[in-house]
């Protein structure tokens, strides 16, 4: 049967999250390159080959493009880093794949964007898909500068992208955050299948978040897309929250969608302090009080209503 596209290019396809979604890609088109600036990965698909490039020089991407239909553009480094070590990987990379697509009639960029463009948001405010960008970090700066390329080449150039804004994908949820933020691997697919396929998209911004009870943002504004999370990291409460450290809910990040990434300061690894949140555990017992010996939900224990689905949308 014909496939959609002849050929889609993916950077940063020996990543984590490259990794994950080569096969949906290539389920899609003639011809899927996929591209890194380390080596190959070990099985590549049959309708599959590689390019080793540095995404952050132009040359090395403009080849990459030719003939191509649809960039998936997931090469970064994917933490907060003194400015000077992200504007190769982080913004130089990002013009080069929108320019080398454009000067070689790309229809479409899809970009893992990422929640801390709009990092300082507060969970209360109830971030809508269009509320202004607030970044956390340098990291997240340059998930701006990408979202506003995106906008430009859609506006004066008509080339079309979809922006991913990613919360936190991995294989299971790590940590109590992530029972609002995480994004599984299944829906991170899907999220891809469906900014693909989609007819049209223009300029478009979706989260990329599961179904999670406590999500703490919808998707209304980009229903067009067909985006249908299943996964729920509720499923995980009870096991998170018995590992989990007592939080203080005044805490700028447990108040701001981008957590951690919020309260670090500049230049240095978010990543890192979301480690340290995920490996906190709680301090060993006091002999309980009447109060504790209360049955609670693991929920009504440690959040408050703001940052529960339900305390946001009713
Ligand atoms: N994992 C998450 O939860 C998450 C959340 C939000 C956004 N994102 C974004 O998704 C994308 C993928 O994230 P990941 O977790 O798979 O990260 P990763 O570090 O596992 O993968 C990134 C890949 O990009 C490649 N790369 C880096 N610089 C490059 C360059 N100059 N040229 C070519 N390739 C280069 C790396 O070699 C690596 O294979 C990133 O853009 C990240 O910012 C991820």
């Amino acid at each position: 049967m014909a496939k959609l596209y002849k050929k889609i290019v993916l950077t940063g396809a020996c990543g984590t999250l490259g990794m994950e979604i080569r096969s949906t890609l290539a389920d899609l088109c003639d011809h899927l390159l996929s591209v890194d600036i380390v080596d190959a990965p070990a099985d590549l698909l049959p309708n599959e080959s590689f390019a080793k490039a540095d995404c952050a020089v132009l040359d090395e991407v403009l080849p990459l493009m030719e003939g191509a239909n649809v960039a998936v553009h997931f090469a970064s480094i994917p933490d907060e880093r003194p400015f000077d070590e992200l504007l190769g990987p982080n913004f130089l990379s990002s013009y080069n794949v929108w320019e080398a697509g454009h000067r070689h009639g790309v229809q479409r960029v899809i970009y893992a964007s990422s929640v801390h463009a709009v990092g300082m948001v507060e969970n209360a405010a109830g971030a809508d898909l269009d509320v202004d960008h607030a970044p956390d970090t340098f990291y997240g700066l340059a998930k701006c500068f990408a979202e506003d390329l995106g906008k430009l080449y859609w506006t004066k150039r008509g080339m079309e992208s979809v922006h991913l804004r990613i919360f936190s994908c991995t294989k299971v949820p790590q940590n109590v955050r992530a029972l609002r933020t995480w994004l599984s691997f299944d829906d991170l697919r899907h999220l891809v299948d469906r900014a693909a396929t989609a007819t049209t998209t223009g300029f478009t911004v979706v989260w990329g978040v599961s179904n999670n009870d406590r999500a703490p943002v919808n998707n209304a504004k980009a229903a067009f897309l067909g985006f249908h999370p299943k996964d729920n990291a509720e499923n995980w409460a009870e096991s998170l929250y018995a590992a989990a450290a007592p939080a203080d809910p005044s805490d700028r990040a447990q108040l701001c969608l981008g957590g951690p990434f919020a309260t670090i300061p500049l230049g240095e690894s978010g990543v890192a302090a979301i480690k340290a949140m995920t490996e906190a555990k709680a301090a060993p017992e006091a002999a309980p009080t009447p109060e504790d010996a209360a049955p609670q939900t693991p929920a009504a224990q440690k959040l408050p209503s703001f940052l529960t689905k339900k305390g946001m949308n009713g």
